[in-house]
């Protein structure tokens, strides 16, 4: 095998370029893989006006990839992404902050294990939506048999009880469903904020997600008996509720209207006359407001758990440092990456890297991954393609 090093001479040096010897984008292709060096915290922190003049709304094309996240979506359609769906780490955190004012350590926690989890951490590529060949398989089947599947794969991150999109046992669990956001809306019609702009009950507030969100597990309850709702899956769903109030909020007055959440959940680009938050929103801001939706001291609340036999059972109570953060590691990452990250290559510092990421924000001390390797019956299910 050649190093990188080598290819990367050989390919610069020839003027009669081999497909076989140079790959047509050297940085994809190295042997040794891509070394992850996250981007340090930025002072652009403050309110702006999005999208600016260089990030115009251009729907995807055939081969662009878009999955079940709403931002990243509309991130990717306004060039902020890569337009293809197929990024890295750095895009992710480059594109979150500058589009959304997601904080530093938040986006290196969400998109670290969303790379760990369903991307290739070797060469730092990760689809936004489902399996694409230009993100190549694990070496040595470190996650089992299935090309990485994309955030859009079930299981992982894309989970049971979301808003917009049905759990996969029950439908697509990929793209924006009308009936859905229908339910939302009525929700906001009943319960919502007044706005002199946009009209009577027309802005999002705490108590339209907490209905919301209550109603979209009652009914999942009921109608999905694979229903796995497990801490890790918890803390994700609330949390992108509260991502709805904190991030898709206009940041000029912090309301969130009607016309505003259909630009970016039905036709994924920014709202006209939109600004991003004022200062960077990190993850205690956003755990404080999914609790607050999520309340133990309200009706409302739903302890993390799974359906049996139709019957929602309750997890037994967790005593260490962070439920959702040991969930997400110790079972949602296949343990092999533990064996990985004690090597010298590339892929092991990446992998240290990631797991680090994953662990900052939560302010735990690092666990290992102890999950399974993904189920070579399981390759299909992010294969659907966009629509
Ligand atoms: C930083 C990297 C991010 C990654 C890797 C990521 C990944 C995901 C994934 C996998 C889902 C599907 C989960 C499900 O099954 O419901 C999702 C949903 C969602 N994401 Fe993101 N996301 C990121 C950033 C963001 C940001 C910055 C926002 C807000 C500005 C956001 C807002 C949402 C919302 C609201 C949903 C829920 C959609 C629904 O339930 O219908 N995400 N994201």
């Amino acid at each position: 095998m050649l190093s990188t090093i080598q290819t990367v001479l050989l390919c610069a040096g020839s003027f009669i370029t081999s497909s076989l010897v140079c790959p047509p984008n050297p940085t994809v292709l190295q042997d040794d893989g891509v070394i992850i060096i996250l981007p340090p915290r930025s002072n652009d922190t403050g309110l702006k006006k999005v999208p600016d003049a260089a990030h115009p709304y251009m729907p995807p094309g055939p081969t662009d990839q878009r999955g079940p996240c709403p931002a990243l979506n509309t991130l990717a359609n306004h060039g902020y992404l890569p337009r293809s769906g197929i990024v890295t780490i750095q895009n992710i955190m480059d594109a979150t902050r500058e589009g959304f004012n997601m904080d530093h350590d938040l986006s290196a926690f969400l998109a670290g294990f969303a790379l760990l989890a369903r991307g290739n951490a070797k060469y730092n590529l990760l689809s936004i939506g489902g399996v694409d060949k230009r993100v190549p398989s694990l070496p040595a089947q470190v996650d089992g048999d299935c090309p990485p599947g994309g955030i859009a794969k079930h299981g992982r991150f894309e989970g049971d009880v979301s808003m917009t999109r049905q759990d996969a046992a029950l439908g697509d669990d990929r793209n924006f469903q009308d009936s859905l956001f229908d339910q939302f809306l009525t929700f906001i019609g009943q319960y919502g904020d007044n706005s002199t702009v946009t009209g009577p009950h027309s802005l999002v507030n705490l108590r339209v997600m907490q209905e919301f969100k209550y109603q979209r597990f009652i009914d999942d309850q009921k109608r999905n008996p694979a229903l796995s709702f497990h801490a890790s899956r918890v803390a994700s769903s609330y949390n992108e509720a509260a991502f709805i109030l904190k991030f898709f909020a206009n940041g000029t007055d912090e309301t969130l209207s009607v016309p505003s959440l259909g630009s970016i959940f039905r036709n994924q680009t920014f709202t006209p006359n939109w600004w991003r938050r004022a200062s960077p929103g990190n993850l205690s801001l956003i755990t404080s407001t999914a609790s607050m939706i999520n309340s133990v001291n309200t009706l409302f609340y739903i302890p993390p758990g799974e359906n049996k036999g139709g019957k929602y059972m309750p997890d037994p109570p967790f005593y260490g440092c962070d439920p959702a953060y040991y969930d997400f590691v110790t079972n949602n990452l296949p343990y092999t990456y533990a064996m990985i990250a004690n090597g010298t290559d590339i892929f092991a510092q990446n992998v240290r890297t990631l797991l680090k990421a994953i662990a900052t924000p939560f302010k735990c001390p690092e666990v290992p991954p102890n999950g399974p390797k993904d189920p070579s019956n399981n390759c299909g299910s992010s294969l659907t393609n966009r629509i």
